[in-house]
């Protein structure tokens, strides 16, 4: 009796240290005031072990950006959400509604008829706790949160907001693998996509699970899901000229791209990454990992066409190459020429065999050359 209580003592203490320290880190808590703050803000670069997902500012300024989007896009390629939590105001990423909160949620809804809608919520706060590599966040009185797991497993995001028209759960079941701009998500990562332009993907591509009632209609539907977390010091718009980014589903690849070029100079970035099956093929912000060309229907000698969608070349670690083609099937939010968000159809070949043709994409680019 004696030796199995103590046994039993010393395997509840290994399991519950195991629990709390090793597996699960105990959480820490930032509370943003929906009032900026009045002082210099510091930006993370560089990873750490833990904290992909939990804020990357020492603060919120009126110069400051950081935001955590989640979308899902359905298998029938004919619905899309996309949900932002932004710790922003329009000073520092001048794509949201000017507010003097900085507390706010944007919600898109594509539906299947191609019918878009908007919303936005404010929230008096946003407490933000980071647990291992994830993060959770309630914004007050928005009726707006998400919580994540600590190994970025799942996310749900939870919206309560009727007096808006908006009540559901959005699930994400982890597909692939986290990571930052140029590989891995281990510590000593860059984690800036461009000066000032700081991102992680701790989702990149995900089963997703979308239950809203949206204006008293039903808005449900499965498939490709994914998040993301960006975030800087200096205002966005000051950041990028140009910026395409995408991310999408071919059988059983992951794939997230993007493309910017920075502000002043041009100067580009890139990066890219495959998954499949839970491995990373490749996650590489190098110039020779992929290239990205725009593709055009009704071409002709004194007209560009329409745009109809990308052509990525991806070279794999491997040295595989894999060829993806995007094509624009549905508009999911236009603002051009400034930004526009599109969702796809993908279809690609390994190696120039057999040809895939089971995929969507989410895709969208913003263009602030005409504002500089
Ligand atoms: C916000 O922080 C940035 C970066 O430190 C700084 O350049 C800017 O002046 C700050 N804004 C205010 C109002 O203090
Ligand atoms: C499109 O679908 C939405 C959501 O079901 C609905 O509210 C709207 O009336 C539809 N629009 C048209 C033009 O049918
Ligand atoms: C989504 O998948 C879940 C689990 O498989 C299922 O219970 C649910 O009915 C599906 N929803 C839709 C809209 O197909
Ligand atoms: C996709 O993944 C499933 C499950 O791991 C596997 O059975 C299937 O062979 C894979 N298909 C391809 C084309 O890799
Ligand atoms: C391409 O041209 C054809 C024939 O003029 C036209 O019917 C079609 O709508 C055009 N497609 C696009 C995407 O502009």
């Amino acid at each position: 009796m004696k030796r199995l209580g103590i046994y039993w003592l010393l395997q509840t203490l290994v399991v519950s240290a195991l629990h709390t320290n090793i597996l699960e880190p105990r959480g820490h808590t930032q509370t943003v005031p929906s009032k900026p703050f009045s002082g210099n803000v510091n930006a993370n670069t560089i990873s750490k072990h833990g904290n992909l997902d939990g804020p990357q500012l020492s603060a919120v300024n009126d110069s400051s950006y950081e935001w955590w989007y989640f979308d899902a896009v359905s298998t029938d390629r004919l619905s899309s959400i996309t949900i932002v939590f932004y710790t922003a105001l329009a000073s520092g990423f001048g794509f949201i509604d000017p507010t003097p909160d900085v507390t706010v949620v944007g919600i898109d809804f594509l539906f299947p008829n191609g019918t878009t809608n908007s919303i936005m919520l404010k929230a008096d706060e946003a407490v933000i706790t980071t647990v291992g590599q994830g993060a959770s966040a309630v914004f007050e009185n928005a009726g707006a949160k998400w919580t994540g797991t600590f190994d970025l497993s799942s996310y749900a995001v939870e919206i309560d907001a009727p007096e808006s028209g908006v009540v559901g759960t959005f699930h994400l079941k982890s597909l692939a693998p986290a990571h930052y701009a140029c590989g891995k998500a281990q510590a000593g990562q860059r984690m800036m996509v461009a000066p000032n332009v700081g991102w992680s993907n701790a989702i990149p591509d995900a089963a997703g699970e979308v239950d809203f009632e949206v204006n008293g209609e039903k808005f449900q539907f499965n498939g490709s899901a994914y998040h993301d977390h960006n975030w800087g010091a200096h205002p966005f718009q000051d950041a990028i000229i140009f910026e395409h980014w995408g991310r999408g589903r071919l059988g059983n690849y992951s794939i997230v791209w993007s493309t910017v070029s920075s502000a002043p100079d041009g100067r580009g970035y890139r990066t890219i990454y495959v998954a499949t099956n839970g491995h990373i093929l490749t996650a590489s912000c190098s110039d020779k990992s992929f290239s990205l060309a725009p593709l055009y229907t009704n071409r002709t000698a004194s007209s560009k066409g329409t745009l109809a969608g990308y052509a990525l070349e991806v070279k794999l670690d491997s040295g595989d190459a894999l060829s993806i083609q995007v094509h624009i099937q549905q508009v999911a939010v236009d603002a051009a020429p400034v930004y526009v968000r599109w969702i796809g159809s993908v279809i690609g070949q390994l190696n120039g065999g057999e040809v895939i043709r089971d995929g969507v994409a989410l895709f969208e680019e913003f263009d602030l050359s005409g504002l500089q």
